[in-house]
């Protein structure tokens, strides 16, 4: 049989010399590129690892080869899929696989013997540290996990509201004040502000970082309020293209469009009748609905695209932005008229970083939800561990604390958690591991006498004595602008800058 066409070099060899060759040279230049391989046989015992291999054995928890040989697969490699390869003779050409030595990419491919039986699998490292050698691969696979786990968490507590309560378990809010954790003094002040504004009807602003709980808040509000029995929707103004937005806010009328949209289609607005909506990302909301929107508040009326009725609505809302709104203002990007009907009930939510007290609550909070989640024990967070997460500045807040220990949960073989895991895990996030810092208690008001409250970047030490100055002059007049602008000696505009922008 030949197999090689006419004009090749015609190599001296039979068709089983060749395929041989080829599988050698494969195996060669795989065990050269990759970081690593291993073999295991029909049992899933090891018995090979090549050289490249080795480096990772110390991050495994092994200091010799002698050790690791022989061993069970899933006994030295946690979290391995090799086992699966084995038994169903299928390769996985790639996967992600994390466990306390990293992240890879790798690749399991089954050895059969010339019957075709399975005998064995090889296991390839190919790459490792695919944060960064792969970072839109792993930024992407990053937001699809959290979208993902977004779904699961939802998907799991319309479950639970359906064994609760029959009948439209679908717009209801998902937390309520029980589920924001911390009873630290920043803590307990944005729950107390928070708790108030669900008693009023005005509209209230949730202002705070990334991942500091407003979406949290707003389901919280909103289960507390008046209208908790009725409808909480939510619409996220920066996931929706701007040019769906009129139709998703105010609905289309019967016959505006031909195809889909024929029969007409209801806006949030008429969805969130008799309840709330929420407004999450205002300031990325386009200008020219900006205008739809200010006009719909003030009129109490909307208009479904396509109809040239007033259709009254009976809706309160809650708005959310981390953006600086008042710079939006100043800039000309957000209406100031709009953002004065929204801000009047602001409700500030600290950053994490003012309020580390509360780690090792939500430590324990977030842990027992991430094992309920995986089935696993909950972790189990050594004291050198604590400290280290004391320490970090958290510019991500509770959603970037939640990651992290996600991450240990995912990786940790047993249920303990070391400082140096954590680090791993931080520096793979590509964040620098700050020092750590004594557990506060959350009692711990920022302002006791305590020397190590120091030992922060000067700004942020700054920021923080300017935002309480701020507050007690605000507190000592009332809540009246003009007046504590005055007695702070700055103008006005720069007391709602602070205001807007605590950082
Ligand atoms: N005080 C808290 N107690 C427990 N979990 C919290 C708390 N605050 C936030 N979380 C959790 O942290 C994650 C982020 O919270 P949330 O989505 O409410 O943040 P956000 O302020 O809306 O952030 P973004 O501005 O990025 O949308 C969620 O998983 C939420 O459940
Ligand atoms: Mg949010």
């Amino acid at each position: 049989m030949p197999l090689l066409v006419d004009d090749a070099p015609a190599l001296p060899l039979d068709a089983q010399g060749i395929l041989e060759l080829a599988a050698r040279s494969m195996f060669q230049l795989f065990s050269s590129v990759s970081q690593g391989m291993f073999l295991v046989d029909l049992s899933g015992r090891i018995v090979w690892v090549n050289e490249g291999y080795q480096r990772f054995l110390p991050d495994l928890g092994f200091s010799s080869l002698d050790q690791f040989l022989g061993r069970m697969v899933e006994e030295v490699i946690p979290n391995t899929g090799m086992r699966r390869v084995l038994e169903t003779g299928n390769p996985v050409l790639i996967d992600l696989l994390t466990n306390k030595a990293g992240t890879f990419v790798v690749s399991r491919i089954p050895l059969r013997d010339d019957a075709g039986s399975v005998i064995g699998a090889i296991g390839i490292v190919l790459f490792d540290h695919p944060e960064t050698t792969l970072q839109p691969l792993i930024s992407k696979f990053a937001l699809l996990q959290r979208d993902l786990d977004d779904a699961r968490r939802e998907l799991a507590s319309q479950r639970r509201r359906s064994l609760a309560v029959a009948g439209d378990g679908e717009r209801r809010s998902k937390y309520t004040f029980a589920s924001f954790i911390g009873s630290s003094p920043a803590a307990a002040e944005v729950k107390r502000q928070a708790r108030r504004a669900a008693q009023s009807t005005s509209p209230v602003l949730l202002l705070g970082e990334t991942g500091t709980g407003k979406e949290l808040l707003a389901h919280a509000i909103h289960a507390a309020s008046s209208r908790a029995s009725g409808p909480f929707v939510s619409v996220n103004i920066a996931a929706v293209p701007d040019t769906l937005l009129e139709a998703e806010f105010f609905g289309v009328a019967p016959g505006a469009y031909t195809g889909a949209d024929r029969k007409g289609r209801d806006g949030k607005f008429k969805l969130a009748d008799g309840g709330t909506l929420f407004l999450d990302e205002i300031g990325d909301m386009p200008q020219s609905l900006q205008a739809k929107l200010l006009r719909a508040l003030q009129e109490g009326e909307i208009e479904p695209l396509g109809s040239n009725k007033l259709v009254p609505f009976n809706v309160r809302i809650l708005a959310a932005t981390s953006r600086d709104l008042a710079t939006l203002v100043r800039e000309g990007k957000f209406r100031e008229d709009l953002f004065y009907r929204l801000h009047v009930l602001p409700v500030r939510v600290p950053p994490l970083r003012v309020r580390r007290g509360d780690i090792p609550a939500l430590v324990e909070a977030l842990g027992e939800d991430l094992a309920l989640r995986n089935g696993t024990p909950p972790p189990e967070l050594l004291p050198d561990a604590m400290a280290l997460l004391a320490g970090q500045p958290w510019r991500g807040n509770i959603r970037e604390l939640r990651n992290v220990l996600e991450q240990a949960v995912m990786r940790g073989e047993g249920q303990s958690i070391d400082a140096a895991q954590l680090e791993r895990i931080l520096r793979e996030a590509g964040v620098e591991p700050a020092a750590p810092a004594p557990v506060q208690d959350p009692g711990h008001a920022a302002d006791a006498e305590d020397e190590s409250r120091y030992l922060r970047p000067l700004a942020e030490q700054v920021a923080e004595l300017e935002r309480k100055a701020i507050a007690a002059t605000l507190k000592a007049h009332g809540g009246n602008k003009l007046a504590t602008a005055r007695q702070l000696g700055i103008s006005r505009a720069t007391l709602y800058g602070r205001l807007e922008n605590p950082e």
